[in-house]
Protein backbone atom coordinates (compact mmCIF):
# COMPACT_ATOMS: atom_id res chain seq x y z
CA UNK A 1 0.00 0.00 0.00
CA UNK A 2 1.37 3.41 -0.88
CA UNK A 3 2.35 5.38 2.26
CA UNK A 4 -0.39 8.20 1.44
CA UNK A 5 -3.46 5.64 1.88
CA UNK A 6 -1.80 3.64 4.69
CA UNK A 7 -2.31 6.56 6.70
CA UNK A 8 -5.29 8.12 5.37
CA UNK A 9 -6.59 4.55 6.23
CA UNK A 10 -4.97 4.89 9.82
CA UNK A 11 -6.60 8.60 10.44
CA UNK A 12 -10.13 6.80 9.17
CA UNK A 13 -9.85 4.32 11.97
CA UNK A 14 -9.41 6.45 14.52
CA UNK A 15 -11.96 8.52 13.39
CA UNK A 16 -14.24 5.50 13.79
CA UNK A 17 -12.96 4.80 17.36
CA UNK A 18 -13.79 8.35 18.23
CA UNK A 19 -17.36 7.99 17.37
CA UNK A 20 -17.74 4.55 18.86
CA UNK A 21 -16.41 6.17 22.76
CA UNK A 22 -19.22 9.41 22.20
CA UNK A 23 -21.61 6.56 22.43
CA UNK A 24 -20.45 3.62 24.27
CA UNK A 25 -20.94 2.51 28.15
CA UNK A 26 -17.76 2.66 30.91
CA UNK A 27 -16.63 -0.22 30.88
CA UNK A 28 -16.09 -0.01 26.69
CA UNK A 29 -14.89 3.69 27.42
CA UNK A 30 -11.57 2.29 28.82
CA UNK A 31 -11.06 0.04 26.01
CA UNK A 32 -11.25 1.79 23.70
CA UNK A 33 -9.24 4.82 25.21
CA UNK A 34 -6.30 2.20 25.52
CA UNK A 35 -7.26 1.48 21.39
CA UNK A 36 -6.92 5.01 20.80
CA UNK A 37 -3.94 5.82 22.47
CA UNK A 38 -1.90 2.72 20.60
CA UNK A 39 -3.48 3.99 17.41
CA UNK A 40 -2.47 7.29 17.66
CA UNK A 41 0.83 6.42 19.25
CA UNK A 42 1.69 4.24 16.91
CA UNK A 43 0.69 6.50 13.67
CA UNK A 44 2.70 9.42 15.03
CA UNK A 45 5.61 7.13 15.43
CA UNK A 46 5.42 6.03 11.88
CA UNK A 47 4.81 9.49 10.33
CA UNK A 48 7.76 10.65 12.32
CA UNK A 49 10.34 7.97 11.40
CA UNK A 50 9.24 7.59 8.36
CA UNK A 51 7.17 9.96 6.46
CA UNK A 52 8.29 13.45 7.39
CA UNK A 53 11.40 12.77 6.92
CA UNK A 54 10.44 11.65 3.45
CA UNK A 55 8.46 14.49 2.81
CA UNK A 56 11.58 16.78 4.24
CA UNK A 57 13.32 15.04 1.46
CA UNK A 58 11.33 16.57 -1.39
CA UNK A 59 11.49 19.61 -0.09
CA UNK A 60 8.68 19.78 2.20
CA UNK A 61 9.34 21.71 5.38
CA UNK A 62 7.30 23.87 7.22
CA UNK A 63 4.45 21.89 7.44
CA UNK A 64 6.85 19.05 9.02
CA UNK A 65 7.94 21.07 11.62
CA UNK A 66 4.13 22.46 12.28
CA UNK A 67 3.25 18.75 12.00
CA UNK A 68 5.58 17.94 14.64
CA UNK A 69 4.71 20.34 17.13
CA UNK A 70 1.21 19.29 16.65
CA UNK A 71 2.11 15.43 17.54
CA UNK A 72 3.53 16.98 20.59
CA UNK A 73 0.37 18.54 21.69
CA UNK A 74 -1.83 15.45 20.88
CA UNK A 75 1.37 13.21 23.12
CA UNK A 76 1.06 15.92 25.71
CA UNK A 77 -2.71 15.49 25.76
CA UNK A 78 -2.96 11.36 25.88
CA UNK A 79 -0.36 10.94 28.84
CA UNK A 80 -2.61 13.34 30.76
CA UNK A 81 -5.73 11.35 29.88
CA UNK A 82 -3.68 8.00 30.91
CA UNK A 83 -3.00 9.44 34.52
CA UNK A 84 -6.80 10.25 35.14
CA UNK A 85 -8.40 7.73 37.18
CA UNK A 86 -11.14 5.70 35.19
CA UNK A 87 -14.04 7.50 36.99
CA UNK A 88 -13.04 11.24 36.72
CA UNK A 89 -15.29 13.14 35.05
CA UNK A 90 -12.35 15.43 33.55
CA UNK A 91 -11.30 12.24 31.02
CA UNK A 92 -14.92 13.07 28.93
CA UNK A 93 -13.35 16.57 28.49
CA UNK A 94 -10.05 15.48 27.72
CA UNK A 95 -11.11 13.38 24.71
CA UNK A 96 -13.40 15.96 22.99
CA UNK A 97 -9.93 18.04 23.19
CA UNK A 98 -7.96 15.42 21.89
CA UNK A 99 -10.47 14.49 19.44
CA UNK A 100 -10.50 17.72 17.92
CA UNK A 101 -6.63 18.23 17.96
CA UNK A 102 -6.60 14.81 15.94
CA UNK A 103 -9.26 15.92 13.27
CA UNK A 104 -7.85 19.36 13.00
CA UNK A 105 -4.19 18.04 12.38
CA UNK A 106 -5.48 15.28 10.34
CA UNK A 107 -7.16 17.56 8.41
CA UNK A 108 -4.08 19.48 7.76
CA UNK A 109 -2.17 16.57 6.55
CA UNK A 110 -4.79 15.44 3.97
CA UNK A 111 -5.68 18.81 2.56
CA UNK A 112 -2.22 20.43 2.46
CA UNK A 113 0.89 18.03 2.87
CA UNK A 114 -0.66 14.83 1.54
CA UNK A 115 -1.45 16.76 -1.49
CA UNK A 116 1.96 18.57 -1.67
CA UNK A 117 3.96 14.94 -1.23
CA UNK A 118 1.93 13.57 -3.56
CA UNK A 119 2.75 16.62 -6.12
CA UNK A 120 6.21 15.80 -6.02
CA UNK A 121 6.99 11.88 -5.05
CA UNK A 122 7.12 9.45 -7.25
CA UNK A 123 4.27 6.43 -6.90
CA UNK A 124 7.10 3.98 -6.38
CA UNK A 125 9.04 6.19 -3.34
CA UNK A 126 5.64 6.43 -2.11
CA UNK A 127 4.47 2.53 -1.92
CA UNK A 128 8.85 1.89 -0.57
CA UNK A 129 7.90 4.52 2.26
CA UNK A 130 5.11 2.71 2.66
CA UNK A 131 5.73 -0.75 3.01
CA UNK A 132 8.36 0.33 5.47
CA UNK A 133 6.09 1.55 7.48
CA UNK A 134 4.34 -1.63 7.55
CA UNK A 135 7.27 -2.87 8.98
CA UNK A 136 7.64 -0.77 11.80
CA UNK A 137 4.11 -1.17 12.55
CA UNK A 138 4.43 -4.55 12.80
CA UNK A 139 7.44 -4.45 15.49
CA UNK A 140 5.40 -1.83 17.13
CA UNK A 141 2.21 -3.81 17.68
CA UNK A 142 4.51 -6.18 19.33
CA UNK A 143 6.01 -4.25 21.37
CA UNK A 144 3.17 -2.69 22.54
CA UNK A 145 1.08 -5.92 23.09
CA UNK A 146 4.41 -7.43 25.17
CA UNK A 147 3.88 -3.88 26.81
CA UNK A 148 0.10 -4.60 27.93
CA UNK A 149 0.85 -8.20 28.91
CA UNK A 150 3.25 -7.08 31.54
CA UNK A 151 1.29 -4.54 33.05
CA UNK A 152 -2.12 -6.88 32.69
CA UNK A 153 -3.53 -5.83 35.68
CA UNK A 154 -2.39 -2.66 36.26
CA UNK A 155 -2.64 -0.53 33.20
CA UNK A 156 -5.82 1.37 34.13
CA UNK A 157 -6.27 3.29 38.00
CA UNK A 158 -8.41 1.36 39.93
FE1 LIG B 1 0.47 13.44 11.86
FE1 LIG C 1 -1.47 11.42 10.29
Amino acid sequence: MDALALLKQQHQEVDVLFERIRQCGEEEKILLLGKISEKLTIHAQIEERHFYPFARRMGIQDMVDHSLQEHAQVKQLIAEILQLKRHDPRIEQNVQKLQSSVQEHVKEEENTLFPRVSSVASTEDLMSVGMEMQRTMEELSQQELLKMAENQGSTVAP
